[in-house]
């Protein structure tokens, strides 16, 4: 018997669209000429660069000169948080975050703290989200940056950003989001969140991994992270690749049409309503009940471990939001900055939908969970 594989695994990555593979084949036999040439054979690749450009701009709102195309969110992230600090080191030496960020936010903040740069961690309440007043009073006339993720790999929960840009901007100061994870999720207008910068990266949203972009609102400059020809206006050198930037320029276009959310959405809510059904108090919900990605469904199995229970559902590709290091059981950083009981969140699991998710696979995990899990 083969088993049946279903991927409930679409916040670690996506699949590449099936429009966004045909858009890109051409740029891998033509248009092979470096895209700054200024003969036949560059003109191709060019124009098609630019086309995403814009058609990554249209997705967040953005004009097309406010795109930088990079190797993916980490990039991204990277360039945000170290190009301001590298250009305005006069300015301050202080910028402030969330405890529950990816690790490419915290880690090149750490990075930047062995150079001096002091990083405050705002706390998240029990759904993940932060309060804009702990925000208010962590400013300090040092800070030039504030970065706080859209909404959190994890347990999905979206956080106030309009609000938290709006504090940022009282006090003069920039304001980054790392929106790797809502990008065609949820809507994502800069100005409407009113953001300076905005990571995204391509392989979360059914582009190929290795591309991503950052958005840096006009009249701010930044220093690049890789130095050399003027490529990207001078934010990002290197031969532009037009196969990837066609590659998200189409994954882009195709993350305005929020239908597919609306029923994954559904989907993931028919998944917990089921649960629930079936194992009442002995599953619970990690993450915001509302303010939470519409794909995203980390539930802890309680008393249980994740990992084992993972082990057990076959074929079934997910995520544990606890790691075994050394027989004991460790609660993720995102889970413990929540201040979910351990014997809670050592039994989580993330489930996270996507386009191809169907209601047959759905039933199909809540079946087998049902002879895999016995509730206390
Ligand atoms: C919230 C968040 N930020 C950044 C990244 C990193 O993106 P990339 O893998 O494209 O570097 C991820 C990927 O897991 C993510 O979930």
């Amino acid at each position: 018997m083969t088993t049946r594989r279903i991927y409930l695994d679409y916040n670690a990555s996506t699949p590449i669209d099936p429009a966004v593979s045909a858009a890109m084949k051409p740029f891998l036999a033509d248009h092979y000429g470096n895209p700054s040439s200024g003969h036949w054979a560059s003109a191709g690749a060019k124009d098609a660069i630019e086309r995403a450009r814009s058609q990554v701009a249209a997705a967040v709102g953005c004009h097309s000169d406010e795109i930088v195309f990079t190797s993916g969110g980490s990039e991204a992230n990277n360039l945000a948080l170290k190009g301001v600090v590298y250009k305005l080191r006069e300015k301050g030496d202080h910028i402030i975050t969330t405890s529950i960020e990816h690790p490419a936010i915290l880690e090149p903040l750490r990075f930047l703290s062995r150079l001096g740069v002091r990083v405050t961690f705002l706390p998240v309440d029990g759904t993940g989200r932060v309060d804009p007043d702990d925000l208010r009073a962590a400013v300090s006339p040092r800070t030039m940056l504030i970065s706080i993720m859209h909404a959190n790999n994890e347990v999905g929960t979206i956080q106030p950003i309009e609000e938290c840009a709006r504090v940022a901007h009282e006090h003069g100061i920039l304001f980054h989001t790392d929106a790797a994870q809502s990008v065609g999720k949820i809507p994502t207008d800069v100005n409407q969140l009113g953001v300076d910068f905005l990571s995204l990266a391509g392989h979360k949203l059914y582009a190929p991994k290795g591309v991503g972009a950052l958005f840096i609102r006009r009249g701010i400059s930044l220093e690049p992270l890789i130095h050399g020809a003027g490529h990207e206006s001078g934010r990002h050198a290197g031969t532009e690749s037009a196969l990837l930037a066609v590659g998200l320029g189409k994954a882009a276009e195709l993350a305005r049409d929020f239908d597919a959310m609306d029923s994954v959405r559904t989907l993931r809510d028919h998944f917990w309503m089921e649960l629930k059904k079936r194992f009442g108090d002995s599953v619970a919900l990690n993450g915001h009940p509302m303010h939470r990605l519409p794909n995203t469904l980390n539930v802890s199995f309680v008393g249980r471990i994740g990992a084992e229970i993972l082990a057990q559902l076959d074929g079934v590709a997910a995520t544990t939001g606890s790691a075994c290091h050394s027989g004991h059981v460790e609660l993720s950083p995102v889970l413990k900055a929540m201040g979910v009981e351990t014997d809670v969140g050592m039994g989580a699991v993330r489930f996270s939908l996507g386009r191809g998710t169907t209601l047959d696979e759905i039933d199909t995990v809540v079946a087998q969970l049902s002879h895999i899990f016995e509730p206390a």
